[in-house]
């Protein structure tokens, strides 16, 4: 038994070399430039200078407004989020120091070129690699590469940083902008260019296109979701709606309309409710209540987006006169790209039924959460499940190279769901309700990858949270609707 156990584990050995040493050698299909990409697995480039960047703090002493909104966005915790540092901790142990780039040149891409991330955890950084995304990295994005990426497609951070010039005469700072510059632009600071990428969605493709690091499957789709919708046809980008207040967004999505230059606000306003509402949680621990402010408005803000991104219609099918089946179609009526997006593999969007009789008696039920917070298994779900190279199911971003099934909603688009309904004899009326349900994941998987943070990172002194509680779910749609059960 032993002889023949060992002779397959050298099988295995074997076997793995041979597959490692394929996908070592270029691939026919995603050949990668080194040369051309230095910080691969991120294709971030740098036009590296002596002229450094420089962090939120600094540029808010003169653009307070800016500084304001974004302070609490999702973007200013890009780094910082403890989901995002459990899995970045897993990765590292899971597949090795080098993968670390590709992350971090998403969610700090400063920190990661000037090489002064080391790994997981916040302790010790400088307050610029600490504000992930922040205002030197967007307004220093000179250019971009989509074209010349291994998938000819924006992806794992395809742009091109520089934060300056030097010269014999020193250095300047040059921030790129939407607007001609005036002579006093940059206030003696910086220098002013007028840069129309920053308004275009290209921009935000390099890092809302998320590959597998190697593969270069797209894990996170939402440029191209939203390139291949109508909202593109209609010139309206990412911009016209996370970054302007909810009624603005709610009107570029209804009537395509842009926004005012004077409306645009740096909210970057998404989904992520539970991150601004744990961080909320910790600046209030820490005493900054301004912070606390900002981010439960931003919290507000997530949750009312997702309240106004979906609908739902309900429709009676009867069988020989008497009701036997639902129709509810799920529709998308403000999402830019599919709903859900970006992790779709999981996020979770569902659907909860409830058919009740006229004495109130549960004649049918789906998608009703358990107890321990786990999905029932006869929830319909409107998601993505990821596959790793032996086809079986997988979640981690390192394993994942495609996906088993694809369940989201493009823009202005629907998906219908089928339920039978047996109304038991005697019963005249049966009453619906139906919730369309989001949360950021599954129970096991936030157990999982809060329990995976670097030991620097102290759940219980930083955000107050001794064990995970049950995610909050947030009702995006609930309709209520009843209907005559027909002849008997
Ligand atoms: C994710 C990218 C991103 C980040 C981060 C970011 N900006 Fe911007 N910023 C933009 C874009 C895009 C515009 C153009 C918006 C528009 O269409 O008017 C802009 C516009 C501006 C303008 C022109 C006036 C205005 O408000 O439209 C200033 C000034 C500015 N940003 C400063 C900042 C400062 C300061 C920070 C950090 C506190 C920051 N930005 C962070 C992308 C970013
Ligand atoms: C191309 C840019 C990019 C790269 C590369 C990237 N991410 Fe992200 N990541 C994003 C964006 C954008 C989101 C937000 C998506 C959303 O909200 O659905 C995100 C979200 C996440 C989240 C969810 C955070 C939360 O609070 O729910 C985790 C965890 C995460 N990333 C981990 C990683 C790890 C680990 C890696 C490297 C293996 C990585 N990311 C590489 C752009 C990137
Ligand atoms: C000493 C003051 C000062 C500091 C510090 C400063 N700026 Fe500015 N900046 C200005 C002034 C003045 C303008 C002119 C427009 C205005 O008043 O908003 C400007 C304009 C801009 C614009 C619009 C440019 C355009 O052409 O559209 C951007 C973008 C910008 N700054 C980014 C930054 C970033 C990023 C930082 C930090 C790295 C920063 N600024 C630091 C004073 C400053
Ligand atoms: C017409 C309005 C509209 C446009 C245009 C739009 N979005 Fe969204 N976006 C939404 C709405 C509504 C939601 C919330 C529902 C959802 O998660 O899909 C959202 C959610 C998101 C999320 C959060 C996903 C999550 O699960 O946390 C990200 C990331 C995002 N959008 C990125 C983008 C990017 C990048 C673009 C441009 C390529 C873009 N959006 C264009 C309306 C828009
Ligand atoms: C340098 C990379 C980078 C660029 C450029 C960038 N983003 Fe992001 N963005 C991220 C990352 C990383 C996250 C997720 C952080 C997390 O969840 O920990 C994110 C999150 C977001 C979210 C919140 C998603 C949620 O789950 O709520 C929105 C909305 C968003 N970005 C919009 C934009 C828009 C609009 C632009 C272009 C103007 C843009 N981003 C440009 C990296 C980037």
């Amino acid at each position: 038994m032993k002889m023949i156990r060992m002779l397959y584990l050298s099988l295995v050995v074997v076997f793995t070399l041979a597959v490692t040493g394929t996908v070592q050698a270029a691939s026919p299909v995603f050949d990668v430039d080194h040369d051309f990409y230095p910080y691969y697995p991120s294709l971030i480039k740098w036009n590296k200078s002596s002229v450094p960047f420089n962090s939120p703090d600094v540029c808010g002493g003169c653009h307070a407004k800016q500084f304001r909104e974004w302070n609490g966005s999702v973007h200013s915790l890009a780094f910082k989020d403890p989901i995002y540092q459990g899995e970045l901790n897993k990765g590292i142990k899971a597949v090795g120091h080098d993968i670390s780039r590709q992350c971090e040149g998403c969610h700090t891409p400063v920190g990661m070129i000037t090489g002064e991330i080391k790994g997981a955890g916040n302790s010790g950084l400088s307050d610029m690699a600490i504000s992930g995304v922040s205002c030197d990295v967007c307004h220093s994005v000179s250019g971009v590469t989509h074209w010349q990426t291994p998938s000819h497609e924006p992806e794992n951070g395809s742009f091109i940083l520089t934060s300056g010039v030097e010269s014999k005469d020193g250095q300047t700072f040059i921030k790129r902008g939407p607007f001609k510059p005036t002579d006093y632009c940059g206030g003696g600071f910086h220098k002013c260019v007028e840069s129309g990428l920053h308004l275009q969605a290209d921009l935000c493709a390099s890092c809302h296109q998320v590959y597998h690091y190697d593969g270069h499957f797209p894990l996170e789709a939402s440029y191209l979701e939203w390139k291949h919708g109508p909202y593109a046809q209609k010139a309206i980008l990412c911009q016209d709606c996370h970054m302007v207040d909810i009624p603005t967004f709610k009107r570029s999505a209804d009537q395509f309309v842009k926004p005012e230059r004077k409306e645009y606000r740096h909210y970057f306003s998404g989904a992520n409710y539970l991150l601004s509402y744990l961080a909320a949680g910790a600046a209030r621990k820490s005493g900054d209540e301004e912070l606390a402010k900002s981010l439960m408005n931003q919290y507000e803000m997530e949750v009312e987006r997702l309240k106004s991104a979906a609908d739902l219609e309900i429709t009676p099918i009867r069988r020989d006169g008497r009701l036997a089946e639902l129709k509810v179609r799920v529709k998308n009526i403000r999402a830019g790209h599919n709903l859900p997006t970006s992790l779709t593999n999981v996020r979770q969007m569902w659907l909860e039924i409830t058919a009740k009789d006229e004495s109130g008696k549960v004649i049918m039920s789906s998608g009703t959460l358990k107890p321990d917070g786990s999905m029932p298994d006869d929830a319909r779900l409107f998601n993505s499940d990821g596959m790793g190279n032996d086809f079986h199911f997988a979640v981690d971003p390192w394993v994942v190279t495609s996906f088993s099934r694809h369940d989201t909603i493009p823009p202005r688009g629907y998906k219908d769901v089928h339920y039978s309904v047996h109304a038991p004899e005697g019963v005249s009326t049966v009453s619906i309700e139906a919730r369309l349900r989001f949360r950021q994941a599954d129970q096991k998987v936030a157990e999982a990858l809060l329990a995976a943070v670097p030991k620097d990172i102290d759940l219980e002194r930083i955000y107050g949270l001794k064990a995970v509680p049950p995610l909050p779910v947030v009702d995006m749609v609930v309709k209520q609707v009843t209907f005559d059960a027909g002849k008997e």
